[in-house]
């Protein structure tokens, strides 16, 4: 039996971006018929075990996304070994965590080490490399841009997914 393939989404806080995009990544992977592993978390421990922040939640529900299960927590050097792909949300979480990654790397070797790293955005054409903005000291329309993001963001890991799974 092989083993499941399991992604990591990661942003500031986890309970705005990052929780958005774990539901809306797990939905394209279901839809797709991915059967792949999706968990969040954020670079800090600001929120723990707190659900998706109520704006977020709202947003989300309003294009048929559930959060309200999700809760926050804190990226460990223990998810570089369990995860095989982590995805920042922004440049400061990937600076955040690569500097997080190299503390893992020391702490259990190389050769334990499965996570690769990459921004949210690597492969979406529509906002290619670009950051998934903060919207928590914002204005609603920073939820939706939220969504968009990365249900676009979403759509282009799927279409790499499928073609990394056909190349065996
Ligand atoms: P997130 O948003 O990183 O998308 O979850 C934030 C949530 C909380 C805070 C900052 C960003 N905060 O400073 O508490």
């Amino acid at each position: 039996m092989t083993t499941q393939y399991k992604v990591l989404c990661v942003c500031l806080g986890n309970i705005c971006r990052s929780p958005t995009a774990e539901a809306i990544l797990r939905h394209y992977c279901d839809v797709h018929g991915l059967n792949i592993m999706v968990d969040s978390a954020g670079t800090s421990n600001y929120h723990p075990n707190k659900a998706p922040d109520q704006r977020s939640q709202k947003h989300a529900g309003q294009r048929g996304y559930d959060l309200s299960d999700l809760r926050a927590r804190q990226i460990i050097l223990e998810d570089f070994i369990k995860f095989d792909l982590i995805l920042a949300m922004d440049h400061e979480n990937f600076d955040d965590i690569r500097i997080l990654m190299l503390q893992a790397v020391q702490q259990f070797g190389t050769h334990q080490i499965r996570a690769k790293l990459a921004l949210m955005s690597e492969h979406d054409h529509l906002f290619k490399q670009q950051a998934v903005p903060d919207p928590y000291y914002g204005g609603a329309d920073g939820f939706d841009r939220v969504l968009d993001q990365c249900e676009s963001s979403s759509q282009a890991w799927v279409d790499i997914f499928k073609k990394q799974m056909k190349a065996g």
